[in-house]
Parts: structure tokens; C-alpha cells; sequence
């Protein structure tokens, strides 16, 4: 209904004037950026609203008068956020005196007390002394940070990411990591026992899964503002895993969806989650395919999951069927795919490299500080850069990520680098196209504190079956 008033009054618009397209996408955009609030009001006198003939009750986004290059509003609406009112509301709409006391000046525009800009994730304020009044927090995207991080000597190199500028630190740390630690039973899990052999178990210098196996390690997916790494890291190296093991009768790319939105007891969706409650999931419940339960990032509140939409019944053996089709309208094939329980690996490196080498990818935990949200490339390590700044400019968030690899890299001094190569789930825009080099063998970051492995359920059946997924007809 709305948009079909909007489209007539396009049209009217379009015979009224040519800057009726301009209007339009701005007025889409009212609430996030007003062009009032952006250029400030420069002719503070003069007749709007008495010119429209009158003010609006409420909100009526219709409700605007032409001002100088953009438009401003005459419905109550434009008093309650961000100042978009015409000049003279307050006295003709309001009968009283606008609220202006002071004025502040900004790239030559003048702006009236209580007007606002943002700068990066500040919001300012022209105070009532005619004073910029703006917000202190900590910004992820900080460009001191950033220029400290690339003239120091750091052995990587941080960038301005725009998806994640204007975003706080704390926003960052809430809404872009999402695992709780293992509980502290979980956390005394038995490592599992692995007797290596210094003669027969040499290990190279340089591995990367995907070089070894190559279109059955699953590109970096991006989490977006959903704070659920427990599903994505979960789902990302149980893909790879029942992809090797099948040795490539079946690639899937496991849902993450269908974790944050099917996976909720004592998980907290898009607001974290734990990483034994998701291997719980996949082993009794188990999860299709992200083409067939396709990611829906949060548009406002992180908080709304989403009801779940895969329902499975079992089928003897542990193993399951779905019972209804996938959540999308090409209708992918709904099979479901399960692990078995997951194995903790000892905190020894070359116990994890040698069983990425084996058997692919792991998972592992870390603990993400300030600085690892501006790395571009390079190996990275927590930095100092941070660390002479008040306490809200240092915060840090367990976070969970899959292990592909890793290298070694000698400095110019001759000393030896040694890093992993893992897979973060930020978009491949992100880092060294989504992934990330991190210093290997000293815990950086607790990396080689709780890393897990794990194996795909996979019978002789599911070998065959899955060679003809194209001709089949699912349920
Ligand atoms: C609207 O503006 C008037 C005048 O400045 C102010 O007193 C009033 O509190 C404002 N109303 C709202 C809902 O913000
Ligand atoms: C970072 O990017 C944003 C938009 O993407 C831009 O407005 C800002 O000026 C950039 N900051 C730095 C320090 O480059």
C-alpha cells in the first residue's frame, strides 16, 4: 500500500519537477541519513511549511517542501530523530520558538544546536555553545590504528574495511565474532592420543588443504553483523571434511543457516553460540546445504534468527531424512549430511599439522583483539599499537575459525616465521581473500588452545547415491 502511493506520487512528482528521482532515494533514506542533518540548514528564515499550506500530524513521509538543493519535512516526524524539519516548523507547525541557541560551523555550512553528524561511529552534536559535542567511542575501523599498524614493523599490514567502517570497536567485538568459550568440562576433554613417529611423520615446510585437495575446501563465507562464528567455523570444516572423506562424491557447503536457526538450545543464534552444541547438531540432527538453506544475514537486530525450517525424521542407524523441502523457491536437493563427534587435538603444532595433513581442515578457537579486525596481509600477530590507549580502545572476543594450512616465511635478519593459513568467515574482501596468516607454534592469540577435528558420517550407500544428484527428484 505504501509503495503504491509512492509510485503515485512519483508520478506526480515526475510532472511537478525534476528533482523528483532525487527526492525519492532520499527519501528511502530518511532516517539514516537526512540531507538536512548532512548539509545543515543554511537559510534559517523564510516560509516552508506556511508556503505547503500546512503541517502533518505524525509521520507522512509525503509531507516536504523543495529546500534549496534537497527537501525538508512539515510532519511531526521530522522533531523526534534527527533534525529534518523546515526552517520554519517550530514556529509555524509548533507556534514556538525553534530550538536553536547556538550555531556550529562544519565545511562552511552552519548548523543549529542539536543538529548532528557522524564521524566514523561518533555521533556529534552542535551543543547549545555552539560547540561540536561528539560521541568518544573506540572505532573499529580507527585510521590511528591503521597508520600505526602499517609504519610499524609488525610483519602485516591493516586496511579500512567500508562494510566494517562506522561500526564501534564494541559493535565489531558483538557482532562479527560469536563463540563462547567451551565450558570448562569441555575445555578438559581427553586430547586425543596420536604417536608420531620423527621419521615417517616429516612435515613439510608448506601445506595448503586446498592445494591437496583441491574443490573440496570451501571458500570463506561472510557472517555479516551475526555474531554466530560457532556455525559458520562448524559448518565450514564439517564441508570440508565429509568432502575429502568421500573423496569428492559429495562436496557440500553445509548451512549455516541451518545451525543459527535450527540449532537453539542453549545456542544463541546470531547473538553466539558454543561449538560442542553445533557438533552435537550435526551429529544427531545433521544439516543440508547452504543452497538449499540459504544464509539470510540479520538487516537490523542481530537478535531475530528466524524460525527454524528443516524438519528431518530418522532413519535407522543414527542417520536422517528431511521431511520437508528446503527454505528457497528453486527447491535444492534436501539431503542431510551428519558428522560423527568431534575429537580434540593436543595444543602440540605438529600434532595439528599432521592431522590437517591427514584427514583436512580444523577447527579452532582464538581470541580476536582490536587490531585483527584492520588486517589486510601478511602474518599477523597481536600488536602494540593499542596498548598506551585508555581501556575501551582495547577489547577482544572468542571467535572461531577453520585452519587450512600452514608456511614458514624467513625475515630479512634471517629469522625463521612460522604461520597457519586459516579461514575466517568476514567475506572474502577480507584479509588475503578471506583468509588469514596467523604466527603459528607460540598459541597467538590461544589458536592452539582447543582445536577440533572431526569425521564425516559417510556409508558405502552415500559413496554411489551421490554421483546422480542432478538427475535425482527430491522429496
Ligand atoms: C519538538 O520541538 C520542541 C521545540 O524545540 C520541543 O520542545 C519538543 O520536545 C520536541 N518534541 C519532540 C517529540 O521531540
Ligand atoms: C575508510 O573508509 C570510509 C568509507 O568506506 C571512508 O569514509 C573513510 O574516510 C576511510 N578512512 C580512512 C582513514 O581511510
Amino acid at each position: 500500500m505504501r509503495f503504491l502511493l509512492l509510485s503515485v506520487a512519483t508520478l506526480l512528482l515526475v510532472v511537478e519537477g525534476s528533482t523528483a528521482d532525487r527526492i525519492l532515494s532520499r527519501r528511502t533514506k530518511r532516517e539514516l541519513a537526512s540531507p538536512l542533518h548532512v548539509g545543515g540548514i543554511r537559510d534559517p528564515f523564510g516560509s516552508y511549511c506556511q508556503r505547503r499550506g500546512g503541517c502533518c500530524p505524525g509521520r507522512d513521509d509525503m509531507c516536504t517542501v523543495p529546500y534549496l538543493d534537497t527537501i525538508c519535512y512539515c510532519d511531526l516526524f521530522c522533531n523526534r530523530t534527527v533534525s529534518d524539519c523546515c526552517p520554519d516548523f517550530w514556529g509555524h507547525c509548533l507556534g514556538v520558538q525553534p530550538p536553536f541557541i547556538g550555531t556550529c560551523e562544519r565545511n562552511g555550512n552552519r548548523f543549529f544546536s542539536g543538529q548532528t553528524y557522524k564521524e566514523n561511529c561518533n555521533l556529534c552534536t552542535c551543543g547549545t555553545t555552539g560547540r561540536w559535542e561528539c560521541e568518544q567511542n573506540a572505532c573499529l575501523m580507527d585510521s590511528d590504528m591503521i597508520h600505526a599498524v602499517n609504519r610499524g614493523n609488525y610483519g602485516w599490514k591493516a586496511a579500512n574495511y567500508s562494510q566494517l567502517y562506522g561500526m564501534t570497536l564494541e559493535e565489531g567485538i558483538r557482532f562479527r565474532l560469536g563463540t563462547q568459550r567451551p565450558s570448562r568440562t569441555i575445555m578438559n576433554m581427553n586430547e586425543i592420543q596420536m604417536n608420531m613417529d620423527p621419521q615417517s611423520d616429516r612435515l613439510p615446510l608448506y601445506f595448503n588443504s586446498a592445494e591437496k585437495w583441491p574443490g573440496k575446501i570451501h571458500e570463506p563465507l561472510d557472517q555479516g553483523n551475526c555474531a554466530a562464528s560457532w556455525a559458520f567455523s562448524t559448518a565450514a570444516v564439517a564441508s570440508d571434511r565429509i568432502s575429502i572423506q568421500s573423496m569428492g562424491h559429495m562436496t557440500p557447503q553445509l548451512s549455516p543457516q541451518n545451525l543459527i536457526s535450527c540449532d537453539t538450545r542453549n545456542q544463541g543464534g546470531c547473538a553466539g553460540g558454543r561449538i560442542d552444541g553445533a557438533w552435537w547438531y550435526l551429529r544427531r540432527r545433521g544439516v543440508v546445504t547452504e543452497e538449499c538453506y540459504p544464509y539470510q544475514p540479520p538487516q537490523q537486530t542481530p537478535a531475530d534468527v528466524g524460525r527454524c525450517m528443516m524438519q528431518s525424521r530418522s532413519v535407522g542407524r543414527g542417520k536422517r531424512q528431511a521431511t520437508q523441502h528446503c527454505p528457497n523457491t528453486h527447491n535444492y536437493h534436501n539431503d542431510i549430511y551428519q558428522s560423527t563427534p568431534p575429537y580434540r587435538l593436543s595444543t602440540n603444532e605438529k600434532e595439528i599439522m599432521k592431522e590437517i595433513m591427514d584427514n583436512g581442515p580444523v577447527q579452532a578457537i582464538m581470541e580476536v583483539h582490536e587490531d585483527f579486525f584492520v588486517y589486510k596481509s601478511g602474518i599477523y600477530k597481536h600488536s602494540d599499537v593499542s596498548f598506551t590507549k585508555p581501556t575501551q580502545y582495547r577489547k577482544h572476543g572468542t571467535h572461531s575459525v577453520r585452519i587450512i594450512g600452514w608456511g614458514e616465511e624467513r625475515n630479512y635478519d634471517g629469522t625463521l616465521k612460522k604461520y597457519w593459513i586459516a579461514a575466517n568467515s568476514w567475506g572474502k574482501n577480507w584479509g588475503e581473500n578471506g583468509y588469514f596468516r596467523i604466527a603459528r607454534g607460540d598459541n597467538e592469540c590461544e589458536i592452539e588452545t582447543f582445536v577440533v577435528g572431526v569425521w564425516g558420517r559417510i556409508t558405502m550407500e552415500d559413496m554411489h547415491k551421490h554421483h546422480h544428484h542432478h538427475r535425482r527428484r527430491h522429496i
